[in-house]
């Protein structure tokens, strides 16, 4: 043969090496999204059923609280946090669902958690149950009474109006941003998040979650006010609520004018500590500023947090321990919630930076956890509950390791967001 056959048969050989390397080369394997989106379905489907009737929604398990494991979490003696203890669940609701009316702050996420279910596999019988429990909420659209309404109101008709808009939604939206702009304190530049407790004006990290909802009314109406309150508050909590370390404070409350009166825990450690959900309602908050308004400091802001929670959560499978400040250790109750936000949130900042794929590559890892036999729960057990392992509010003795809600919430938001921006949908999974 001589040199030039030699080559085009060398390069023939390639060729036909290469292409079938294409045919056979691993796909990615998703089938833990699948998981993820079938047991959401049969659990929901469940739940929604079982639930139906009693005008309530279903927020978590009931679960007790050993008075010496508390002290250990929180390194104090009993004497100094005995006064915000819930009390005991009665021993015969102990491991039974715990249900909520309408005017709890979890009450949206229920019915989120349909929409979005619906969203990713087109079952008509979830569409049904959605509707259903959206319009359970209808009465919240005259309730003033907490900073809470934009979880409420935002995650459940806000996910009705994208995937069922009708002119009513839109009522009870703005009808309710009315009523939480109501809360707003022009002099202090915030909303108000609590009427309970001797705060003057207290503040919670939480409560830039609740912008989502204002934003969402000035596109409804054209009228630039609500996220003119949005951008304020957003602005006196970036400037007040955060350390030099970019973690944040749960409460901060304001006197009369502007000036910071307290900064404290309710739901963390302790004052100075870095409650997990309270970091993950930030970087979520602020990366909702910035696709709202398109003002860079947000971003760059939310980046910052974000990076601070990749450094700070130092579990194998980064799904926080309920306050980074916890003692380190196996009994240490984990937080999926905090994960599930946090998740929801990198997936949307990785599409907004250009190294994206860092972020997004967490919350991959993140999800993939999440939808691991660890957290995700066996169809027809955890009350119905998608995802298992979270902490409400444990300085108050309530709802530690549990299922809840919002964590089942934002999951099913994160799978939605990462199959989007993978471009698979459940038909090629
Ligand atoms: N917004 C209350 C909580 O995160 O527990």
């Amino acid at each position: 043969m001589n040199s030039m056959k030699k080559n085009l048969v060398l390069f023939a050989s390639f060729a036909v090496i290469a292409l079938s390397a294409c045919k056979t080369a691993p796909q990615e394997d998703y089938s833990w999204v699948k998981k993820g989106i079938d047991t959401a379905t049969e659990q929901l489907k469940l739940t929604g059923e079982e639930v139906k009737g009693t005008e309530q929604l279903p927020r978590s398990i009931r679960t007790g609280y050993d008075m010496n494991f508390l002290c250990q979490q929180l390194e104090r003696d009993s004497l100094t946090f005995k006064d915000s203890l819930r009390a005991q669940p009665a021993a015969e609701d102990l491991g039974k669902r715990r249900l909520c009316g309408v005017h709890d702050w979890t009450s949206g996420f229920f019915p989120g958690t349909l929409w979005y279910t619906y969203e990713l596999n087109n079952d008509e019988a979830l569409k049904a149950l959605a509707i259903d429990y959206t319009n359970l909420l209808n009465p919240v659209r005259y309730y003033k009474g907490t900073h809470d309404l934009g979880f409420m109101i935002n995650c459940s008709y806000g996910n009705a109006l994208r995937l069922s808009a009708n002119d009513s939604i839109k009522a009870v939206m703005v009808e309710t941003a009315d009523n939480l702009c109501s809360r707003f304190n022009d002099s202090i530049g915030a909303i108000r998040s609590w009427d309970f407790g001797t705060w003057n004006f207290p503040v919670i990290i939480d409560n830039m979650m609740n912008l989502d909802l204002l934003f969402t009314a000035s596109k409804l109406t054209g009228d630039s006010k609500y996220k003119e309150v949005a951008v304020k508050h957003a602005d006196t909590t970036m400037k007040y609520h955060f350390r030099p370390d970019y973690t944040c404070w749960h409460v901060v409350s304001y006197n009369n004018d502007g000036t910071v009166e307290r900064r404290q825990t309710h739901q963390g450690k302790n004052d100075d500590s870095s409650w997990a959900r309270g970091q993950a309602w930030a970087v979520y908050g602020y990366v909702a500023c910035y696709r709202e308004t398109g003002d860079k400091k947000y971003l760059d802001f939310a980046q910052k947090i974000a990076d601070m929670i990749m450094e700070r959560v130092k579990t194998d499978d980064l799904i926080p321990l309920w306050d980074y400040d916890a003692p380190q250790g196996e009994n240490t109750p984990r937080d999926a919630s905090a994960a599930s936000v946090t998740a929801s949130a990198l997936i949307e900042m990785s599409t907004m930076v250009p190294d994206g794929k860092k972020y997004l590559d967490y919350a991959e890892t993140i999800l993939k956890n999440l939808s691991s036999d660890a957290y995700l729960a066996k169809v027809g057990t955890n009350q119905g509950f998608i995802l298992m392992h979270s902490t409400g509010s444990l300085p108050n003795g309530s709802e530690i390791d549990t299922p809840l809600n919002y964590a089942d919430y934002y999951y099913m938001e994160a799978l939605k967001r990462f199959i989007d921006l993978k471009g698979i949908t459940i038909q090629n999974l």
